[in-house]
């Protein structure tokens, strides 16, 4: 077996092939099954494009109908999960009880059988129509509420936002919270799809895989950073204090949350786009006092890091989109779960095909027939 160079990081090391989308960071390309997101976002809808990444095939108008009445009628919290919820400290982080409610949906599915299609469309429905509710039951449940059941008259979208206020939303504002899904969805090895595939390759449930996969996003670097950009706005304050802000931080070494990318060295073509929702929400529904100083930042980034390929990546106008929909803050990462789910699911569905377990090696850098120190003998 030939050993590959150390990357640190696996940085443009392969881990796999697939047709699910393609990433061109120079160019800022992003293509889900090979259609550009600038289409899909203007075209399509959330559950569509999860259609199309999990079956690689954009759905006829009855089979998408279909897939929508399932997701429809998979979408109510089980009760046992519900009461788990209650004893859920509500201090806690809900990427914490998403990830917990997440792996308990493998007790009410115990039984595996990876090589049949039913079993792995019900899995498909059951975590596209269960997530949304988990993150909403918790955020009511937390709060002292009863969990509000989903409404089987409005889209998928719409559900999310009702269930977490009680109101129907404005059907605009359910459309840019649709597309902002979509964006979100799927994004090649990324680290927590790579958590996904790692633990699907094992041939334990779907339900372990996502839960794997939701513990993964959760981390700073990663999907957690869109809730550390709007807490970075609100520290900055100012549009005037953006410089000096910037130049404290990059000083001290620090990062700037919602910067920065793997893979794009220019602006994340999901960021360009959620700008411009951004500012068709607050066009419709008032500006966001937040929004002049990412601007600013966003310039003055530019200005210091442009040259080193830093610029916007998808979680830097998300959270400012969200803020607008009312969405807490602490909700933006499980929200972005929501919507990677269809890529989780897309990869692990896509493995089963030619699965091999996940096991690298390394380059090891300790000792050999080292000594073994009896206690009393130790310094
Ligand atoms: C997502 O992979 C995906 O596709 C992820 C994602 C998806 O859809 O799944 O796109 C979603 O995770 C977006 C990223 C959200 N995270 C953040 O916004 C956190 C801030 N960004 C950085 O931590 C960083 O840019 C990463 C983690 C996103 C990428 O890290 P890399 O590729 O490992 O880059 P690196 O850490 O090796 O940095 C290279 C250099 C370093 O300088 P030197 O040590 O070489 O001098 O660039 C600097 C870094 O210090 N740098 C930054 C920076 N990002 C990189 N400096 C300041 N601020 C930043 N944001």
């Amino acid at each position: 077996m030939t050993v590959c160079e150390f990357r640190a990081g696996l940085e443009g090391v392969p881990a796999t092939q697939s047709s699910i989308s393609f990433v061109d960071g120079q160019k800022g390309i992003l293509e889900y099954r090979g259609i550009p997101i600038q289409e899909l976002a203007a075209k399509s809808t959330f559950l569509e494009t999860a259609y199309l990444l999990i079956w690689n095939e954009l759905p006829t108008r009855d089979v998408l109908a279909d897939f929508e009445h399932e997701i429809q009628y998979h979408r109510r919290l089980k009760y046992r999960i519900r009461d788990m919820m209650k004893c859920f400290p509500e201090s806690g982080h809900p990427m914490d009880a998403l990830q917990a409610s997440a792996a308990a949906l493998g007790l009410f599915y115990s039984k595996r059988a990876l090589d049949d299609p039913a079993y792995i469309r019900a899995a498909v429905v059951r975590i596209l129509a269960k997530v949304p509710t988990m993150v909403a039951a918790f955020q009511l449940i937390r709060k002292g509420n009863d969990p509000v059941q989903p409404r089987d008259d409005l889209s998928y979208a719409a559900n999310f936002l009702y269930m977490l206020s009680e109101q129907e939303p404005d059907p605009f504002a359910a459309r840019i919270f649709d597309v902002s899904l979509m964006l979100h969805a799927e994004h090649t090895i990324n680290a927590s799809t790579f958590s996904a595939m790692v633990t699907a390759s094992t041939l334990t449930d779907p339900y372990a895989v996502i839960a794997s996969a939701v513990g993964t996003l959760a981390g700073p670097l990663h999907g957690g950073a869109s809730e550390e950009v709007v807490e970075m706005l609100e520290e900055i304050g100012s549009v005037e204090n953006v410089r000096p802000f910037l130049e404290d931080r990059l000083e001290r070494k620090q990062r700037i949350m919602g910067f920065g990318h793997r893979v794009y060295k220019v602006k994340d073509p999901r960021a360009i786009i959620l700008q411009q929702l951004a500012e068709q929400l607050f066009e419709k529904f008032g500006q966001d006092k937040f929004y002049d100083i990412a601007v600013e930042l966003e310039q003055v980034v530019e200005e210091k890091l442009g040259h080193r390929g830093i610029f916007p990546n998808v979680d830097f106008y998300s959270g400012l989109v969200y803020r607008k929909l009312g969405i807490p803050t602490d909700l933006f990462t499980p929200v972005f779960a929501i919507s990677r789910a269809a890529g989780w699911l897309a990869h692990w569905k896509e493995q089963l095909g030619e699965n091999r377990i996940f096991r690298p090696t390394q380059i090891y850098t300790g000792l050999h027939s080292a000594p073994y120190v009896p206690i009393d003998e130790r310094q």
